[in-house]
């Protein structure tokens, strides 16, 4: 079956549902169940047993992760943008990420690199990265990115007991999302040049972590936070929607440069 296996979103008005496309299987809504065999191209429109019909589409990557089951709180989509322009992440960026977790950065890491980049991820918890790499081989397995995403190196590590120089290559940019990024520096010291990049809740541990990177000689130290308000645009209302996510996580980033 031509779409076997490919992670889709069926979405019926506002509801959207994440499944996996398995051949002779299906799907139940709570408008009637679909049979996955009467999917044949996607996007397209396909009916329950009882005649509703359903959006069947590849999900984009925001939607997929967050309505993928996750473990460890995931960074939303609207501060990865931010994190990666923190970090200068390009398509041939060498980046070591600290917090693997459930694999939402991760994933959306290894989209963007070309097989020139390299990402590492490191993670005291075996159990998250084996559920972070089951994750990104959902999302990857699917039609559209077959052959397309960079290869992850998982590191089985407490950031205390790692060990930067084990890793033979020139990374380029450090990502933390753990609650004690400073931890990194107890058994490392960074002397090339490289940015750091760390993502954190709470302004106690933003400072910590700017004290931290300034005693290690970093430079262009930056905190900011991502606000994002969405509107309400249609033929009788204009104005932003009364909810709103308030708060996240602040970024922190910085970068050491040869003297
Ligand atoms: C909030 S999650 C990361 C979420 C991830 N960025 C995502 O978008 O899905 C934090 C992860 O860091 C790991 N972690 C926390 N402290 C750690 C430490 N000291 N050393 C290594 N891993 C740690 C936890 O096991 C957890 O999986």
């Amino acid at each position: 079956m031509k779409f076997d296996n490919t992670v889709v979103v069926f979405k019926y008005n506002q509801t959207k549902h994440l499944s996996v496309i398995t051949k002779d299987q299906e799907f139940v809504t709570q408008n009637g169940v679909i049979n996955f065999n009467d999917i044949k191209s996607l996007p397209s429109i396909v009916k329950t047993n009882k005649n509703i019909e359903y959006q069947v589409y590849v999900p984009s990557f925001d939607e997929f992760i967050l309505l993928m089951k996750r473990g460890p709180q995931i960074i939303y989509p609207k501060d990865m943008g931010t994190i990666l322009i923190a970090g200068n992440i390009n398509k041939y960026s060498k980046i070591l990420e600290i917090g693997t977790g459930s694999g939402a950065l991760t994933l959306f890491l290894s989209l963007l690199l070309s097989s020139h980049g390299e990402l590492f991820s490191l993670d005291e918890s075996r159990k998250n990265q084996l559920r972070a790499k089951k994750t990104i081989d959902r999302f990857t397995s699917s039609i559209s990115f077959e052959d397309k995403v960079v290869d992850v190196n998982y590191i089985n590590s407490k950031l205390s007991e790692f060990k930067f120089n084990e890793i033979e290559s020139e990374i380029d940019t450090i990502i933390t999302d753990v609650p004690e990024p400073w931890e990194f520096f107890q058994l490392n010291k960074i002397n090339k040049n490289i940015i750091w990049v760390s993502y954190l809740p709470s302004i106690s541990q933003v400072e910590k972590t700017v004290n931290v990177l300034n005693e290690n000689n970093f430079t262009n130290i930056k905190v900011t936070e991502t606000l994002n308000r969405e509107w309400i645009v249609n033929k009788k209302i204009l104005r932003p929607k009364n909810e709103m996510v308030g708060h996240t996580g602040f970024v922190v980033s910085g970068r050491y440069l040869i003297s």
